[in-house]
């Protein structure tokens, strides 16, 4: 369905803010943690360094409190004013209290209602989706959207296959009425539950709850089938890149950018080859954040914003945990 025929109202994204930890985790570091080199992380990953929030009494909320700080001094938002906080995150700071319900009254949104969203990697673009949506609809005017995760509390720093990826950070959003006719295009979002085994933390939900035995075994911790995923990473995030280009008659020439998730050079590299895309076309920051899961996307606006122009033709992509994955094509209208 092109959303262009039943939209009433066009959201757009009318201001961004960001976060990461001042501590960095560099790949000399993890050598003498783990049997690592930084050569193979490099090549194999993109990866220089991510960032580390070491403060064990601070949480994912921090990071989201900090991003949405930002995007309110840089835009002058009345926190007031917020009708709606959604924080996408695989690390709430609880697994029942709603960390976004923690960040609206810490910003003082105090008239907004607020909840989580859990879709891995991809919990930022499907955020966007239903962001969007509530605009689009009329319902609510201000919808503030944060990806944040704090990966370093589900990472097993003895684990050499997981702990060179992952990184902390957040990003926040906030989406409106377009001032213009600039904004969300079209979506393209998909899933697929035969793959949960493949990526995902095994313990400590209703199907393993937390047992002496869980975590004897470590399943307290993130795994990955890396090259299961790698391999459906590929297909899926350059398939439904391809696909909104194709039904919103566009070629690669024609973008500005492509806005990726950030879980490894190689999946954006590929995607962006497989659009005919320029390097400088591609935006990235996995060099030195890693992967930050919910928060590579909108780090990405925040870090790149600078360079954005009213128009411009922006494909968003995604991949993650579930497995979830989608492409989202939005015009910049600011
Ligand atoms: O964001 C959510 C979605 N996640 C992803 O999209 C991640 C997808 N997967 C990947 O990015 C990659 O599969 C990894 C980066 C996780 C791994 O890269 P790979 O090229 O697929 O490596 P591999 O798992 O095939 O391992 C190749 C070799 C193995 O050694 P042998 O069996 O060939 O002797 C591994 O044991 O590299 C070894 N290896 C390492 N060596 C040094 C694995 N991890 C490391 C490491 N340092 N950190």
């Amino acid at each position: 369905m092109n959303l262009e025929r039943t939209k009433q109202i066009k959201a757009a994204i009318t201001a961004v803010g960001g976060y990461v930890p001042n501590t960095i985790l560099s790949n000399a570091d993890l050598e003498k943690m783990v049997d690592t080199n930084d050569a193979w992380i490099r090549s194999r990953t993109g990866i220089k360094e991510r960032r580390i929030l070491k403060d064990a009494s601070k949480a994912t909320s921090f990071l989201a409190i900090e991003a949405a700080k930002d995007l309110i001094s840089k835009s002058n938002l009345d926190p007031e004013t917020i009708d709606l906080i959604l924080v996408a995150t695989v690390t709430p700071d609880m697994p029942v209290a709603a960390t976004a319900a923690y960040v609206a009254s810490s910003i003082g949104a105090k008239n907004a209602f607020a909840y989580d969203l859990s879709a891995a990697c991809s919990g930022f673009l499907y955020g966007m989706s239903t962001s969007a949506a509530y605009i689009s609809s009329g319902r609510y005017k201000k919808v503030l959207l944060i990806g944040a995760d704090k990966m370093s509390s589900i990472v097993d720093y003895t684990d050499r296959t997981t702990c060179v990826i992952f990184g902390d950070g957040a990003g926040a959003v906030l989406f409106e009425a377009s001032p213009n006719e600039f904004g969300w295009e079209d979506e393209y979002l998909r899933s697929d539950g035969q793959e949960r085994m493949s990526l995902g933390i095994k313990a400590g939900g209703s199907l393993h709850p937390t047992t002496h035995e869980t975590v004897e075994n470590n399943w307290q911790y993130l795994y990955q089938e890396g090259k299961t995923v790698f391999k459906s990473a590929v297909s899926e995030m350059a398939d439904s890149a391809a696909e909104i280009l194709k039904r919103n008659t566009l070629t690669g020439k024609e973008i500005d950018y492509l806005i990726p998730h950030q879980a490894n050079k190689r999946i954006i590299d590929a995607t962006a080859q497989r659009i005919g895309l320029r390097e400088d076309q591609v935006l990235m920051n996995i060099t030195y954040y890693g992967n930050t899961t919910a928060a590579t996307i909108p780090l990405l606006l925040n870090d790149y914003q600078s360079k954005f122009k009213k128009g411009d033709k922006m494909i968003f992509a995604a991949f993650g945990g579930g497995f979830t994955w989608g492409s989202a094509y939005l015009t910049w209208a600011y």
